[in-house]
């Protein structure tokens, strides 16, 4: 009898899960997704030069059967064939670009691809956890309540103790004892001053690490003046990082480029793709470059900020009305000349010198704390460190953002683990004693720390 019970409960449960599993789901929408589309469409589902971003696709279908996107999304180039409204305008826009067929995907894996999609991103993609960091900000919390947990337990025993010890004397002196519940501890005057304390103790903690981490922090992306995007430099042009950052190899500092190292191409490439003028004008008016008639402006530092207002607004208006084949402005045109002299007036004018003219000030986005000292031209051309070890895949972000923790863990760690290219490096000729052992095959290697990366001294002022 209850045998039977046990093996109905069984099965009902082994059928509730064999559902729950054909069901979608977002987590299986994702794999979907990094699996089969995110090399073309980007994760963080922003348009990119090639694709389509992603967010917002269904409202864009939704004047058709749910049909016709499983259909686009199994045989694309077969609906654009079949003159399909959305699949032509899709066509028209991004060709010669040809999506996959994705012939094999089920109704429900599609289902939740499309839940993955829909679900808003924050920020950038996760990078993996470096175990020694992690923990330490938390662990430093754990710390804390647990410490808290103990005092209060603490304080709590004394208490009773304390009552024990008045119950006595009460008998003695024929009172009777008197015995407080946890609610009665809880509101006594030294219990209240005790959680104030800890509270206010607390607080201030946090408030001190706030101030003194700034912006230091794995994920910091702050918005630009002007929207770079490393991944259409860096990566679909292939513009080596060092062209623009060529302070690395040579200086401990990598610097951030110069308006006229953007310069050497843009007073060329003169639109974005994507951006059209809204952007690039930004780097001409900072700088003081004639668009129209390509030369740099004499004296613009003295020009005033209606000559200055007069000159791109002429430009940004003659592309537009080109770009539109008009013979003379429109409504729309004007909006998009006002809004993009506001953009530059945000981005260049509201600076530390108040003025248009003058360089692009970027936010920085890492921040060693002063204490600590780090040196590019060691890592990068003594220590022959990728960029993208510490930084990332930059080539791949449209946005630049903090990929590595910058903690003191994470640089002991790589200096423990990290073997330095001892046998053709000039630099290393004055560690005999390794060049020796090496070659007794006493040591397999030498790593950082054996060249004292892990000395204090190194690394701290
Ligand atoms: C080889 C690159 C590539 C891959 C991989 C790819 N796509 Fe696409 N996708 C495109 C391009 C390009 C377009 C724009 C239309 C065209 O040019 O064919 C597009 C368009 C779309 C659209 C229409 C968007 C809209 O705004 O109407 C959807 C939906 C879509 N893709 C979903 C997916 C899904 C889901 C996957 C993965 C299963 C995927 N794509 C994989 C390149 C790709
Ligand atoms: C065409 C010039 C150019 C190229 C090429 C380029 N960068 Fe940059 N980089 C910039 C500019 C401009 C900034 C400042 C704006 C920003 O943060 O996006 C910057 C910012 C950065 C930052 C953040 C600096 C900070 O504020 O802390 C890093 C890290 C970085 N670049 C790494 C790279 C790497 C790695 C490559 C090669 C894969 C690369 N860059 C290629 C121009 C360039
Ligand atoms: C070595 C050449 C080169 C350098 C240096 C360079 N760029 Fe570019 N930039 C390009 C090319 C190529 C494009 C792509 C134009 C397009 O969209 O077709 C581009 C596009 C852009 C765009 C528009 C993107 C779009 O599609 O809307 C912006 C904004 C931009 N660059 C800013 C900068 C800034 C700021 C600097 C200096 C820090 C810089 N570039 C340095 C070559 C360069
Ligand atoms: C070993 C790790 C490491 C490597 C390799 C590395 N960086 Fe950095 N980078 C850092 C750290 C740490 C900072 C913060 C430095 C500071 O605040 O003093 C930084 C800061 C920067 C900055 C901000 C401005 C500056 O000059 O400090 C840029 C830009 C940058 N790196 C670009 C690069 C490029 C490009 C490369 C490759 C040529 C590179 N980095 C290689 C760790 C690294
Ligand atoms: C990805 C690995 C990696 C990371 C992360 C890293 N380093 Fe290094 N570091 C190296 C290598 C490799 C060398 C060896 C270059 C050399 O011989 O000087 C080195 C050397 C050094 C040296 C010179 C050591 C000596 O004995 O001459 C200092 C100082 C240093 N790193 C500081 C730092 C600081 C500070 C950080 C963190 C902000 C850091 N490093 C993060 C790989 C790394
Ligand atoms: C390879 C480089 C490196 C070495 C070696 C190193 N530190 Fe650090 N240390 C750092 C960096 C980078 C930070 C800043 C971390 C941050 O901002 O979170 C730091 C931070 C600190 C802090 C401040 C607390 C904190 O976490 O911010 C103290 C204290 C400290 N180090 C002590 C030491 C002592 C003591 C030694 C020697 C046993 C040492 N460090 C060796 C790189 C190093």
């Amino acid at each position: 009898m209850l045998l039977k019970r046990i093996c109905w409960v069984f099965s009902l449960f082994l059928l509730a899960s064999i559902a729950l599993q054909a069901a979608p789901t977002k987590e299986a929408g994702k794999e979907l997704f990094s699996a089969n589309c995110g090399s073309c469409h980007a994760k963080n589902m922003k348009d990119n030069l090639t694709c389509p971003a992603l967010g917002g696709v269904e409202e864009r279908w939704a004047a058709y059967p749910k049909t016709d996107l499983y259909k686009w999304i199994r045989a694309s180039q077969a609906m654009i064939a079949a003159g399909h409204p959305r699949a032509t305008e899709l066509w028209n826009q991004y060709k010669p670009t040809i999506m996959n067929n994705f012939p094999g995907l089920t109704d429900e894996q599609i289902e939740s691809l499309l839940l993955y999609i829909k679900e808003p991103t924050s920020g950038p993609p996760k990078p993996p956890e470096d175990p020694t960091d992690g923990p330490k900000e938390s662990g430093n919390m754990w710390l804390f309540a647990g410490l808290a947990l103990i005092l209060g337990l603490l304080a709590f025993a004394l208490m009773r103790i304390i009552d024990n010890l008045g119950n006595i004397t009460r008998v003695q002196a024929g009172e009777s004892p008197v015995s407080r519940t946890l609610s009665q501890v809880l509101s006594t005057k030294g219990a209240v001053a005790f959680l104030v304390f800890a509270l206010v103790l607390f607080l201030g903690y946090k408030a001190v690490d706030n101030a003194t981490r700034m912006g230091r922090e794995q994920n910091y992306q702050p918005d630009q003046p002007v929207a770079f995007s490393h991944k259409i430099h860096a990566g679909v042009n292939k513009i080596d990082c060092q062209y623009c950052h060529d302070g690395a190899r040579r200086s401990k500092q990598s610097i951030i480029p110069a308006t006229n190292t953007c310069m050497n191409c843009h007073s060329a490439v003169k639109k974005g793709t994507i951006s059209g003028t809204s952007e690039i004008t930004k780097i001409f008016a900072s700088i003081g470059y004639d668009p129209l008639m390509s030369q740099y402006i004499p004296d613009y530092e003295n020009w005033s900020e209606k000559q200055i207002e007069d000159l791109y607004k002429k430009w940004i208006g003659q592309e537009y009305m080109s770009a539109n084949s008009l013979t003379a402005m429109n409504d729309a045109g004007r909006t998009v000349v006002e809004s993009q002299w506001e953009g530059i007036v945000k981005a260049l004018k509201n600076d530390s010198n108040g003025k248009i003219q003058g360089p692009i000030e970027w936010t920085r986005i890492h921040n060693l704390p002063d204490h600590a000292y780090f040196n590019h031209a060691q890592h990068v051309s003594i220590g022959q460190v990728a960029c993208q070890k510490c930084h990332g895949p930059v080539e791949k972000m449209d946005v630049v953002y903090q990929y590595s923790t910058l903690g003191m863990g994470w640089c002991i760690n790589c200096h423990r683990e990290t073997e330095v290219k001892f046998a053709d490096n000039d630099y290393y000729k004055q560690y005999e004693r390794y060049h020796e052992e090496l070659k007794d095959g006493k040591r397999t290697k030498v790593t950082v720390s054996d060249i004292g990366g892990l000395e204090c001294q190194k690394c701290h002022y």
